[in-house]
């Protein structure tokens, strides 16, 4: 079996020389993006060499499509189109980020990955699960994050801090209602799997927060 099938198996998880995939999952104003310095240098501190990047992005092709998908102007896309789009980026990203990285024993953290696409385009636009199902089958295989950081707000606190960021993008723009269902979609993730997901309170102030991350990286580490 060649590397490439070992690590779309999901396989990776068994095998120390493989890096670990970690995401950070979160509505808008969150804080994950704040938090993901302090989680880079936390895990090089422990001896990893780190691949920082997000989604959609990460690649030359899939920043391009992120500037699409935020730009307000597309207001219209269709759901279906912004769905498809998300994957056309992920596509490029495994191929060229993550995968390689994961088999040179790299460590991945990812800000947002296809969690996001079941709460945001699942949940927040209404599409069938089985769509996102036979995409996820399609693109990723058996390559699931190994661990995944949901920084949990009232949606309230969220988008006011947002608001003080400037010009909103195109999701930034969705009503309350969408971000609660986005929120409670995140919540209802975690439940379904905890071994892979943790929520992480982030309504308390930013050094409480960063405790409690490193209380689920210490205990990551130990059990990598
Ligand atoms: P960011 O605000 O975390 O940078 O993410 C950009 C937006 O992209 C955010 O509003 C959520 C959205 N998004 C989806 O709708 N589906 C996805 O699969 C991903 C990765 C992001």
């Amino acid at each position: 079996m060649g590397n490439d099938a070992r690590v779309t198996d999901g396989m990776h998880q068994a095998d120390k020389s493989y890096g670990r995939f970690i995401t950070l999952e979160g509505i808008e104003g969150s804080g994950k993006s704040t938090l993901l310095p302090y989680i880079r240098t936390f895990l090089e501190t422990a001896g990893k060499s780190v691949v920082v990047t997000r989604e959609p992005g990460g690649t030359p092709l899939g920043e391009e499509i992120r500037r699409l998908l935020l730009d307000p102007s597309y207001d219209s896309l269709a759901p279906s189109a912004e769905l498809l789009m998300i994957f056309a980026a992920r596509v490029e990203h495994l191929e060229q980020v993550i995968k390689p990285s994961l088999r040179q024993g790299r460590w991945i953290v990812c800000d947002r990955f296809t969690d996001a696409t079941y709460v945001y385009q699942g949940e927040g636009r209404n599409i069938a699960k089985a769509r996102i199902d036979a995409l996820v089958d399609w693109v990723q295989g058996a390559l699931r994050p190994d661990l995944t950081l949901i920084f949990d707000v009232p949606v309230p606190m969220g988008l006011s801090r947002v608001s003080q960021r400037g010009e909103k993008d195109r999701f930034e723009r969705e009503e309350q209602r969408f971000f609660e269902r986005v929120r409670n979609a995140y919540l209802m993730l975690a439940a379904e799997h905890p071994g892979r997901c943790q929520v992480v309170d982030a309504s308390a102030p930013l050094d409480v927060v960063r405790l409690r991350v490193d209380t689920i990286l210490r205990a990551f580490l130990h059990d990598s």
